[in-house]
């Protein structure tokens, strides 16, 4: 299968103190960056704001910024993300889904693409209502908040749901999975139908990062 799945290494991954020389260490091989918003409240941990996508679209001026939004209230930060550079901005289902919705559509008509992420309790069937106006859904394969853990296989069914649905429905969006991806599971994720994946502590813990997404993707063209 040949099919051209997108690499979204996760900041979160690297050292805080260089995360810029973790970056540089790609040598330009990822797709998107992907940066994790922590409140310290809608999950256990905290990570950065917009000044760090700020310095980021500063830094790589054509580089794809993915922020993954883990607050309670993402209202109050999505437009000040957007300001800051973000490409994309996912925002979650579990926070006041009823005003999921509305939010896609402004951070839309902010000016990024828009999406919905699932945490691990949460069914493909709750975020039926906003597939039609997601330009991404993110499926969370860990616990949100922490990088570093192993994945919860059933993520792979929700990908493989959210494929059907989207061939049905004539729906746009990329589905990209997120938590405890690694080069021993890359391409069965990719089989499932997902078009992005996020890797963070594996890629930056490993000795040759570029190299680790080389093999990558290798294991996913071969599979
Ligand atoms: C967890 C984050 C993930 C995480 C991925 O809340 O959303 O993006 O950083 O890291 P690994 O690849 O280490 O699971
Ligand atoms: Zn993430």
């Amino acid at each position: 299968m040949t099919r051209g799945v997108l690499i979204a290494p996760s900041i979160l991954g690297a050292d805080p103190l260089s995360v810029g020389a973790a970056i540089d260490s790609l040598a330009g091989g990822y797709d998107w960056l992907h940066l994790d918003v922590m409140d310290g409240h809608f999950v256990r941990n905290l990570s950065f704001g917009p000044d760090m996508a700020k310095a980021l679209r500063r830094r790589y001026p054509e580089a794809f910024l993915d922020v993954h939004l883990m607050l309670d209230n993402p209202d109050a930060f999505s437009a000040a993300f957007v300001r800051a550079g973000a490409s994309q901005i996912a925002v979650h289902a579990e926070a006041e889904p009823q005003l999921l919705y509305g939010r896609l559509l402004k951070i839309r008509e902010a000016g990024a693409r828009a999406g919905v992420v699932l945490a691990p309790a949460t069914t493909v069937e709750q975020v039926r209502f906003v597939l039609p106006v997601a330009d991404i859904v993110l499926v969370m394969s860990v616990t949100p908040g922490f990088g570093g853990q192993p994945p919860i296989e059933s993520a792979l069914e929700k990908v493989r749901d959210l494929v059907r649905l989207r061939s049905v429905e004539n729906y746009r969006y990329l589905i990209q999975m997120d938590g405890g991806i690694k080069l021993e599971n890359a391409a069965r994720t990719a089989a499932a139908g997902a078009d992005v994946l996020v890797v963070g502590s594996a890629l930056f813990g490993s000795p040759d990062p570029a190299g680790y997404i080389a093999r990558i993707k290798e294991e996913i063209h071969k599979s």
